[in-house]
């Protein structure tokens, strides 16, 4: 992967199920990719520079593990950022079903964030199984200053650097491979934000 980076989002394959069929009273599905323990994630080498911003993303069950992989990872934990999702079909969890997905933003060192937000949550529409919305990687960009790592991505983007078993070459342990994503014009990092 080479080189230290300044601000990391991680999206990690958390054990959990998937939600049954919209709609449906059937089973919860299993995940379609492979997934690693709470110890294996914090165990991972992240390339931080010495002041840098991380963002986790987590679920209800993890988030008390994510405030101890932040700090296994060497940084402190400071803000849930949080994801409103419509609900849709039956979908996981109890007595209350999850229409809600959170963003642990954590700091190391002095870096300055480049503008202050006036939100912590956003509305955003659901994707495939999984995904998050790009505009969460469009708002990072307007507050931490890269260079950017994307840990577990599924897909690259100008100017980040993608880490994950699904996209291609260059380890960085865990299993996971990646590849640097070249910097390509992108009017996305000129979009206003809509938060
Ligand atoms: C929650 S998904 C990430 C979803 C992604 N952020 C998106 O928006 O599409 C977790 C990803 O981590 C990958 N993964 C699982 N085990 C891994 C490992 N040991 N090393 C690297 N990636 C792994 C999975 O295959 C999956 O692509």
């Amino acid at each position: 992967m080479g080189g230290l980076f300044s601000c990391i989002v991680a999206d990690p394959p958390w054990e959990v199920e998937r939600g049954p069929e919209w709609a449906s009273n059937g089973a919860a599905r299993p995940l379609t990719y492979p997934t690693m323990t709470v110890d294996e994630i914090a165990a991972l080498k992240v390339p931080a520079a010495k002041d840098a911003h991380c963002y986790i993303w987590t679920i209800n069950k993890y988030i008390e593990a994510t405030y101890a992989i932040a700090r296994a990872w060497g940084f402190v934990p400071s803000t849930l950022l949080t994801w409103i999702k419509a609900p849709r079909g039956i979908g996981l969890g109890g007595t209350y079903v999850l229409t809600t997905e959170h963003m642990l933003f954590c700091r190391r060192g002095t870096l300055k964030a480049k503008r202050r937000v006036d939100t912590s949550w956003w509305g955003y529409p659901r994707g495939a199984h999984s995904e998050k919305p790009e505009e969460f990687q469009t708002l990072i960009e307007s507050v931490s200053p890269g260079p950017y790592l994307e840990m577990f991505a599924r897909r690259g983007r100008p100017n980040w650097t993608a880490w994950g078993n699904e996209v291609p070459s260059g380890p960085l342990g865990g299993g996971g491979r990646g590849v640097s994503v070249a910097p390509a014009a992108d009017e996305r990092h000129n979009e206003k934000l809509t938060d």
